[in-house]
């Protein structure tokens, strides 16, 4: 298994598998498949609404001897509805509760984007909180006392544009030990991600396939020509030439599954290894085709925008 380092030298597994969007009836099974395919990275958090059913399939897992706790790397991450500091320890504990463990190896602070503490979903202005009244360096505090409390081994961020990520250290001096962010080959993030190697920043890589949207469409990457080529001159298939491609690119990657052939196959990704040329075909496929746009928080006269979220000029997405 290939592994990544943070700051400190503790080691992430690159493959990991991901749960967004993973029915609470399939994940039981779509875990205990993986641990068994090898993956020992899960990436999970409160809002994907499985982590109860993740953490029965953990139990399975550790009762009959599949792998051990100290094994794994377990991801989770802080919903938006709990960014004020009194939230911050009830949130990771019901997590820890529902995945039960005793403590998780990275938590993130899934969005840089606040709800009012009673709407884990928003519907109307009034239900989002402003970064002024909950500013991201009070949850980021709140995140490290967790840290120091031994409930997560490692504290993180989600979706975080580099401005906010140097505001975080600016103003805390606390720097996150990781940024998990959308890349896929339509959308490389190739500046966020040489500021995090900068920074000792691990990236890990959500949607590495271009997520349900594109592999579901007939413009998918997998149907992009150069990779279907690929794929057949490495007698593998395309989603493991892009997995492949991600895990070149010194980031860690969670492809989402919950079917057990489409399980090992991403996972055998990690015995496909392309040629520099290969890689730089792909680096050229780029559209900067952001598929998670966070607009669930964009509501007329809110306090969010596509542009303050991603800190980019939205005209970026207009001109698609
Ligand atoms: P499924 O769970 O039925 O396999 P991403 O992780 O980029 O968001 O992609 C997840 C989506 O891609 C899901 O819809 C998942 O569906 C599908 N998927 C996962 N692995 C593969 C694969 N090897 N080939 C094609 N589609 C895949």
């Amino acid at each position: 298994m290939i592994e990544l380092r943070f700051a400190n030298n503790d080691l992430i597994p690159t493959m990991g598998i991901g749960t967004w969007l993973s029915k609470p009836n399939e994940v039981y099974n779509a875990i205990i498949t993986a641990i068994k395919a090898g993956y020992r990275h899960i990436d999970c958090a409160y809002i994907y609404k499985n982590e109860k059913e993740i953490g029965d399939a953990l139990q399975f897992a550790f009762k009959n001897g599949l792998v051990k706790r100290e094994e794994l790397f377990i991801t989770s991450k802080l919903w938006n509805n709990s960014h004020e500091m009194a939230q911050i320890e009830p949130a990771i504990k019901q997590t820890l509760k529902d995945l039960q463990l005793d403590y998780l190896d990275l938590y993130l602070m899934h969005w840089p984007i606040a709800f009012k503490w009673e709407f884990e979903q928003v519907k109307s202005v009034e239900n989002l909180a402003s970064l002024k009244d909950i500013p991201l360096e009070e949850t980021w505090l709140g995140m490290a006392e967790l840290k120091k409390n031994g409930l997560t081994k490692h504290i993180g961020v989600s979706n975080f544009s580099q401005k906010k990520l140097q505001h975080l250290i600016d103003t805390t001096q606390i720097v996150p030990e990781n940024n998990q962010i959308e890349i896929h080959p339509y959308f490389q993030q190739k500046k966020l991600r040489s500021y995090c190697t900068q920074n000792n920043i691990v990236v890990t890589a959500y949607s590495p396939l271009g997520s349900r949207h594109l592999t579901k469409s007939e413009n998918g990457i997998s149907e992009n020509l150069i990779i279907k080529n690929m794929a057949e001159r490495y007698n593998c298939t395309p989603a493991q030439v892009i997995l492949a491609w991600g895990m070149a690119q010194g980031i860690s990657i969670i492809p989402k599954s919950t079917n057990t052939d489409r399980i090992y196959e991403n996972y055998n990704a990690v015995n496909v290894h392309l040629r520099p040329e290969d890689i730089d075909a792909i680096n050229m496929v780029d559209e900067n085709n952001r598929q998670s746009k966070g607009l669930f928080a964009v509501l007329p006269d809110g306090y969010y925008s596509y542009a303050n979220i991603w800190d980019e000029d939205p005209f970026v997405l207009l001109k698609k």
